[in-house]
């Protein structure tokens, strides 16, 4: 990809969530790419796994653990790789929890609460932290990873989708305030994809049969097929395109039903 708009040599990168999924496949394709990569989830020991896999296949690759739900864990992530790799030009706030299945008026605080301060405040924290050196350099590209929960109702997620609908608004005011100093903010709403994050739904053989059906594509995503849109908004290929979201879900929302 040298010579080309989609060259990340001498770039940095923060993936939250990628010890697994699609932070996972998006840390991969990114350090292919050139950048250096941030590899980040709360558990160690599985981003070593992805970070080793990255440096040995020859790209620089270090490990921060961080749950995006503890702002002193945020702060650390952003100020360790500031001070491993002396900057920030590519946020992938990725990681996202839904610890709810039901009717939305049946939730508890508690687990509405959880969903908001990891889907969205913890988007806030990061890209507080990570804009405003992006903005001095009047370069930089902030990728969050949404969800077409966000763009559909649903009668057992429904929170997780509004707090996705809450990542799309996000990205909007961001892009707008920081569009003018050279930082570009962009949304990716995946439709269901094979990672355990979405295991109850593809394991339901019922359900995967009626999801597949409505789907053009006839099947669900894998995490490769998000990774190549965060490689695009991550690079100079995108470089005009910034409040927006690329849907990528086989094509089932736009179906005729
Ligand atoms: N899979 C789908 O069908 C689908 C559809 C639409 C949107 N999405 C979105 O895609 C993104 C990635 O999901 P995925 O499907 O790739 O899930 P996944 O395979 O389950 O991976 C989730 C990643 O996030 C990390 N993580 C979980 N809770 C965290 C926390 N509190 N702090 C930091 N890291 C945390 C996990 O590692 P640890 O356990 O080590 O922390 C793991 O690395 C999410 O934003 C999700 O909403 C997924």
């Amino acid at each position: 990809m040298k010579n080309t708009p989609f060259d990340l040599t001498g770039k940095v990168a923060i993936v939250t969530g990628s010890s697994r999924g699609v932070g996972r496949s998006s840390a991969e394709l990114l350090a292919k790419l050139g950048a250096k990569v941030v590899v980040s989830s709360r558990k160690a020991e599985a981003c070593k796994e992805v970070a080793d896999g990255i440096n040995a296949a020859g790209g620089d690759a270090i490990v921060i653990p961080c749950n995006i739900a503890r702002k002193a864990e945020v702060e650390a992530l952003i100020a360790g790789a500031t001070k491993h790799y002396g900057k920030i030009d590519i946020l992938v706030c990725n990681a996202a929890v839904n610890p709810y299945y039901g009717p939305l008026l049946d939730i508890t605080d508690e687990a509405f609460d959880k969903i908001m301060g990891s889907n969205v405040k913890s988007n806030i924290w990061l890209s507080a932290l990570a804009i405003p050196q992006m903005a001095e350099r009047g370069n930089g590209s902030v990728i969050i990873i949404s969800s077409i929960g966000g763009l559909r109702g649903s009668t057992v997620i429904g929170a997780y989708g509004i707090s996705k609908a809450a990542d799309f608004a996000l990205c909007r005011s961001l892009a707008g305030e920081w569009g003018p100093k050279g930082v570009r903010v962009n949304c990716i709403a995946p439709g269901l994809v094979k990672t355990d994050f979405a295991r109850a739904l593809w394991e339901d053989e019922a359900m995967l049969k009626r999801r597949t059906a409505t789907t053009p594509l006839r099947r669900i995503g894998e995490p490769d097929e998000i990774a190549g849109a965060v490689a695009y908004l991550a690079s100079d290929a995108s470089s005009f395109m910034t409040g927006q979201t690329i849907v990528i879900d086989g094509g089932v929302t736009t179906a005729a039903v």
